[in-house]
């Protein structure tokens, strides 16, 4: 694990993407609640979130996010004014990590580097400290991270097992327990788990179990955090335009599964971020322990 470049802090850069209009509404920090409001002779509505300057103050942990999904998370949670440790896989691969880096600078946050196989324990307790050593507390954990091998179960070897399994199993285990002791009350943990979790395609069993895993962590974790105003989600993606599907597929189960989304297509890296935003933000506070299936409708075909 590394330290990356400290930028200086421009939150100007927040007014200029438009988050000024909720400091306007006088409404209170995350994770500071404000006290309820009775609205009307009988209608009372508590109001216990909103945003101040939306992130601003925060740090956030984004595993994976060399590129893809994990890159938008993190992009977007500089966007909104947190802190971003860029998690990295391979050491190889960061220069990609430095680029996703830099674009979150793009929004005047600080940002630093992990690297490492969170299979690992010892991983990702380096990634928590350096989180916390670096910025001095931590508020928002995303597991992007994810590993599929498309197979029958029949064809699978030991090692296309162990690499699902140790990204999807383990480092969500390591990776949900280090956030559950570390991360500020108010915060968010989410995880990338998949709609494969709604209705398993073949060829896809080892993969599934390890997301599966994933959702049945979050059930729990939200009402163990809960007392703590800390919201446990994921979001559930269908067949994505990324290398990490097209990896795996040929042109053929690629048109037959477009064709499965009413609009007939892939999604897309950009399509997920509603969600992303909707979860991080104040305003998503009472959304907790939530799969967000988030493919166009393809389950349902
Ligand atoms: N794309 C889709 O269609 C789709 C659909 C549903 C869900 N998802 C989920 O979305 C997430 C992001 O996927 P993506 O499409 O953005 O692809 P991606 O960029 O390949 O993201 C996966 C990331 O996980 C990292 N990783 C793999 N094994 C790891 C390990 N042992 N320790 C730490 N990091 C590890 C990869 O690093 P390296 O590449 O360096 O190994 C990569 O950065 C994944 O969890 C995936 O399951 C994707």
């Amino acid at each position: 694990m590394e330290n990356y470049r400290l930028g200086p802090k421009r939150r100007d850069a927040l007014k200029a993407i438009g988050l000024a209009g909720f400091a306007a509404a006088g409404v209170s920090t995350l994770g500071s609640p404000a006290p309820a409001q009775v609205v009307g002779a009988s209608e009372q509505i508590t109001r216990e979130v909103a945003a101040g300057d939306g992130l601003s103050g925060k740090t956030a942990i984004v595993t994976g996010a060399r590129a893809n999904i994990g890159r938008a998370i993190a992009v977007e949670l500089a966007r909104m004014g947190s802190d971003v440790v860029v998690h990295y896989h391979r050491p190889e691969t960061r220069d990609q990590a430095e680029q996703t880096a830099a674009m979150c600078q793009e929004y005047g946050v600080n940002t630093a580097l992990a690297v490492g196989d969170l299979g690992q324990k010892d991983n990702v307790m380096r990634m928590f400290d350096m989180a916390t050593d670096t910025f001095g507390r931590l508020d928002i954990f995303v597991h992007n991270a994810g590993a599929l091998v498309k197979g029958p179960v029949a064809e699978l070897s030991d090692e296309d097992y162990v690499r699902m399994q140790r990204v999807n199993v383990d480092a969500t285990f390591y990776g949900f327990r280090e956030a559950s002791r570390r991360i500020e009350d108010g915060g968010r943990i989410i995880g990338i788990a998949s709609s494969v979790t709604g209705g398993p395609p073949p060829q896809y069993g080892v993969y599934t179990g390890g997301k599966a895993f994933m959702n049945g962590m979050i059930l729990a974790m939200a009402k163990e955090l809960g007392p703590r105003s800390i919201t446990v989600n994921s979001i559930n993606p269908g067949p994505l335009d990324t290398p990490f599907f097209h990896n795996q597929e040929t042109p053929e189960s690629v048109a037959f599964i477009s064709q499965l989304a009413p609009m007939n297509r892939l999604g897309t890296v950009a399509e997920m971020m509603p969600a992303v935003r909707m979860l991080l933000s104040p305003e998503g506070m009472w959304m907790n322990g939530e799969t967000l299936y988030i493919n166009n409708g393809y389950l349902q075909a």
